[in-house]
């Protein structure tokens, strides 16, 4: 059976675990100038319906990496772009790719897409979700920190793709996430419901960082939210990781975001700068997540 990896549960914990391994090893590879060519000929079919830096040059210089090769496909030059149904879409690229990456809006499109593919479908970003972000931060925290596993997690801002990745990666990897997020800018509310008791919303951003072992906050207007920017920064005035709210955290605890960041909204510029921040290894992590995500549903 196609296996596709649309949210974080289309996996299971062990495999979440290994592939999280997986990552490691092959980054150790990269490091050491080591060749690693198990997608030898495989292609993989790149979908951006939204900006990327990151997402787009992952998957690309991952393929490469691997032996095989990537295609960017913008609705701008395909036919997606005119309409052509992506059930077709999905029938078509998935007789001549061995792999198709979506980034785009409606989350419902990348399982109508996975439903008529005969290849595995990899979420690049959703409305709703964002898992390949997911297994770069976990890879991360795993690197400095060990297993994540019954430690707390701090989001700080919105209810968003990342949020609600958060939440599954909560349940998957069995840590606990306080939400900070003010009225009206909640999770969905499904998605927090799955989670049992593992996630609690709690409005105030400092209590929610007490003691917490990372916090993670993401921008406050998510791409395709561009007209509510103003309005959203008066929501989410109280809302910025600054180092005072660091302070609320464990000595230990990490920062992370998945990037791009605002400076001096969601996120007070000596925070994302400090020395020893690791948001940068974590935006590097997206390629060797990847390249262990790859595999796993290639090999
Ligand atoms: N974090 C992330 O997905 O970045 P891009 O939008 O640049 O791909
Ligand atoms: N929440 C952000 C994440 C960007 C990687 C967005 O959807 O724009």
């Amino acid at each position: 059976m196609t296996r596709h990896f649309l949210t974080l549960l289309d996996l299971t914990p062990d495999e979440l675990r290994s592939l999280i391994q997986r990552a490691q090893e092959l980054k150790q590879l990269q490091h050491q100038g080591k060749i690693v060519e198990s997608l030898k000929h495989k292609v993989l079919g790149m979908i951006f319906e939204k900006s990327s830096t990151r997402t787009r040059v992952s998957f690309e210089a991952g393929m490469t990496q691997l032996g095989g090769a990537a295609m960017f496909l913008s609705p701008n030059d395909t036919q997606l772009g005119r309409g052509e149904p992506v059930e077709d879409t999905a029938r078509v690229l998935s007789r001549m790719v061995d792999c198709v990456m979506i980034r785009t809006f409606e989350h419902d499109k990348v399982e109508r897409f996975a439903e008529y593919s005969r290849v595995p479908v990899i979420n690049g970003l959703t409305d709703l979700v964002h898992p390949c972000q997911l297994l770069a931060d976990m890879q991360t925290y795993f690197e400095h920190r060990g297993d994540i596993q019954g430690k707390t997690v701090a989001w700080i801002g919105d209810g968003n793709n990342m949020c609600h990745s958060y939440i599954n990666a909560a349940r998957q990897l069995d840590f606990h996430l306080n939400i900070a997020c003010p009225e009206g800018y909640d999770p969905d509310a499904g998605i927090l419901d799955a989670a049992g008791e593992r996630c609690t919303i709690i409005r105030d951003p400092m209590e929610a960082a007490r003691g917490a072992d990372l916090v993670v906050t993401d921008v406050w207007a998510s791409m395709g939210q561009e007209q509510e920017q103003k309005q959203r920064e008066a929501a989410f005035a109280n809302y910025q990781v600054t180092a005072e709210l660091m302070d609320q955290a464990n000595e230990q605890a990490l920062f992370m975001h998945c990037l791009p960041a605002h400076r001096g909204e969601e996120v007070a510029a000596d925070v994302i700068d400090a020395p020893d921040a690791v948001v940068w290894e974590e935006a590097e992590n997206r390629l060797h997540a990847q390249k262990a995500l790859l595999e796993f549903l290639l090999t």
